[in-house]
């Protein structure tokens, strides 16, 4: 006669084939396999049962619990797979997917990636700082006093807190010889604010590269064939570069570069670009008091630096007649450089 758990198996199994859906399943489970489950029962009754039936039972039960196990996870895999069918029944395969525009590189963003990689073939490396700053980095650092007009409320955005958003990419400079000795060659790309008048020309942000280059012996002559190379692979082989004695507070001496190229649309005419100049050592000595160190001894070292108005550049090679549309978010003039 086939053992009482023979037929246990049974009925499960029976049970769990004609569950009718997920919730009958669970209550097939309950009952074999739960706590009070007729499966458990019988484990439960192991230790009352004579010596030599105990091994019998054992394997059954093993079997027993690994078939009904098994059972109900295959009936529901099928439960789960019907749902799913059921759901891709409803759509419709043959309809349009939904579309998307494809976007384009911001114009004054592939004047920055065309920059960039000219410099880096010279072997700058890219350097950054934060949009708001201290005092200190924008303006004491850099060898400009309290009393300096840019420092005035009116061309500055100043914080509560007395931080302000800084006025010129020059802030990286300090920031890159505070956390590393010499030789340094950097480019720092990023936006600047002024509380300008704003017109076609001037924004309330603006964008430049500043460019910092500190070795043993450098020199004017290194700073102009640096800034010539930059510009003529920019604007042609044919443009014509000039260097225009300026001040700076935190360059001596200090230059403005004007380009001209028959090749831009701007055609005849100079157009500023760039301010530039020898790195002041009051900057170096300003920059060891918080390094607290020599490293930056004027008397060994020297610099030059560089800040670039992209948008300026961006402007002249591009022929854009007005600051303000990069900003303006104008899908008619984006479109133009996708
Ligand atoms: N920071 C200056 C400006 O914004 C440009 C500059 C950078 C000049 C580095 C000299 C050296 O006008």
């Amino acid at each position: 006669m086939a053992h009482p758990l023979e037929q246990l198996r049974e009925d499960a199994l029976a049970q769990i084939a004609s569950a009718p859906d997920e919730r009958a399943l669970e209550a097939v489970r309950v009952k074999f396999l739960g706590r009070g489950g007729s499966v458990t029962r019988w484990s439960d009754n192991m230790k009352s049962l004579p010596k030599e039936e105990k091994p019998i039972v054992g394997r059954l039960l093993n079997e027993i619990r690994t078939a009904v196990t098994a059972a109900i996870e295959t009936r529901a895999e099928n439960f789960r797979a019907e749902k799913e069918s059921a759901t891709l029944a409803n759509i419709d395969i043959s309809l349009p997917g939904t579309s998307h525009e494809r976007g384009a590189i911001h114009p004054l963003t592939q004047m920055l990636d065309r920059s960039i990689a000219v410099f880096r073939r010279m072997g700058f490396a890219l350097a950054e700082g934060p949009d708001i700053e201290t005092e200190w980095h924008c303006f004491d650092a850099l060898n400009t006093p309290a009393d300096h007009p840019a420092r005035n409320e009116q061309d500055t955005f100043y914080l509560q807190d007395g931080r302000l958003l800084r006025t010129h990419t020059s802030t990286v400079q300090i920031r890159t010889m505070e956390s590393a000795p010499p030789p340094i060659r950097v480019i720092a790309p990023g936006a600047a604010y002024r509380r300008d008048e704003v017109d076609a020309t001037h924004g309330a942000q603006f964008h430049q590269i500043e460019g910092l280059y500190v070795d043993e012996k450098v020199s004017v002559a290194n700073l102009k064939g640096t800034l010539e190379f930059f510009l003529r692979e920019l604007f042609g082989a044919d443009t014509a570069v000039r260097f225009r004695p300026h001040y700076f507070p935190f360059t001596e001496p200090s230059f403005e570069i004007d380009v001209k190229s028959s090749a831009l649309k701007s055609g005849e005419q100079w157009v500023e670009v760039c301010g530039c100049g020898m790195v002041h050592p009051a900057v170096f000595e300003a920059v060891n008091r918080s390094r607290r160190d020599n490293a930056y001894d004027p008397e060994k070292w020297t610099g030059f630096a560089f800040g670039l108005g992209m948008d300026r550049l961006a402007m002249i090679l591009f022929d854009i007649p007005d600051i303000r549309l990069f900003a303006q978010n104008d899908l008619r003039f984006l479109r133009q450089f996708a």
